[in-house]
């Protein structure tokens, strides 16, 4: 059993998602205000994004040896909604278990070094492995719902943890939030960002399930994914 999936993200009407770049007051307003109307009980997010949550201090590795076995850890806690990193190498740092309500968890590979483990450990973050070098999201979807109870997840972002969760066959439900600026910019994070060699197979179809006006220029939709097709 896995979590019900939805991706939430906001672009430019040319799929660009970079906001800092669009000089509209206030952007992320619009990411988060339709986000707190989708019930979830976690959102989930790629390395770089969860970077922005993590601690800003940099961390000085420490010399040692560190025996910790490469097995799951739920660290103690009493939220009943959780924070989510594919943070595949292990970069994001935490001084705290907790980002505003929701717990901590890392998703990482084995990869990743004892001493990290440790880190992790000291500040109470959950973690756990999803796959030996490469990340299996069937396999860290799995783990959320059955260690955590994670029933629906909201996907937050950026654009190639939105590619890989498409990519996967794993999204169920899309919200998309359209802000009225014509982007244009090369090579930066777009909605779905996915490795070059996919098939035309990754595409997914969607049914439009329902469209609201955020204001008068700004529209939040989301569709239905149709059931995937290996
Ligand atoms: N407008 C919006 O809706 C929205 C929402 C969120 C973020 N953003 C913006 O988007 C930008 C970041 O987007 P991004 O695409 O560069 O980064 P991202 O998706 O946040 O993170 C990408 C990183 O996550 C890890 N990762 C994700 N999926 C993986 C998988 N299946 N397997 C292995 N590793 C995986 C990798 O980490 P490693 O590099 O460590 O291997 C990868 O480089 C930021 O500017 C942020 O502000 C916009």
């Amino acid at each position: 059993m896995r979590p019900f999936v939805i991706c939430h993200t906001m672009s430019s009407v040319d799929g660009r998602i970079q906001s800092s770049r669009w000089g509209i007051a206030n952007a992320p307003r619009f990411f988060e205000e339709p986000a707190a109307r989708i019930k979830v009980d976690a959102w989930i997010v790629g390395r770089t994004t969860f970077q922005e949550f993590a601690s800003q201090k940099p961390r000085k590795k420490r010399k040692g040896t560190f025996r910790i076995p490469k097995t799951d850890f739920v660290g103690k806690h009493d939220a009943k909604t959780y924070a989510v990193g594919i943070d595949p190498s292990g970069k994001c740092n935490w001084h705290t278990n907790m980002t505003d309500t929701e717990h901590v968890v890392e998703v990482l590979t084995e990869k990743v070094s004892g001493e990290y483990l440790d880190h992790l450990r000291g500040a109470g973050v959950s973690y756990i492995f999803a796959g030996a070098s490469e990340i299996d999201l069937h396999v860290a979807l799995r783990k959320l719902r059955k260690l955590f109870g994670i029933k629906r997840a909201r996907i937050d972002g950026g654009g190639t943890v939105n590619g890989s969760f498409l990519k996967a066959g794993l999204i169920d439900e899309l919200s998309h939030v359209i802000v009225p600026v014509a982007d244009g910019s090369m090579n930066t994070p777009t909605m779905f960002d996915v490795e070059p060699g996919h098939t035309r197979r990754m595409a997914r179809q969607l049914t439009l399930k329902s469209i609201k006006r955020l204001n008068d220029n700004t529209l939040w939709l989301r569709y239905l994914a149709t059931p995937h097709k290996p």
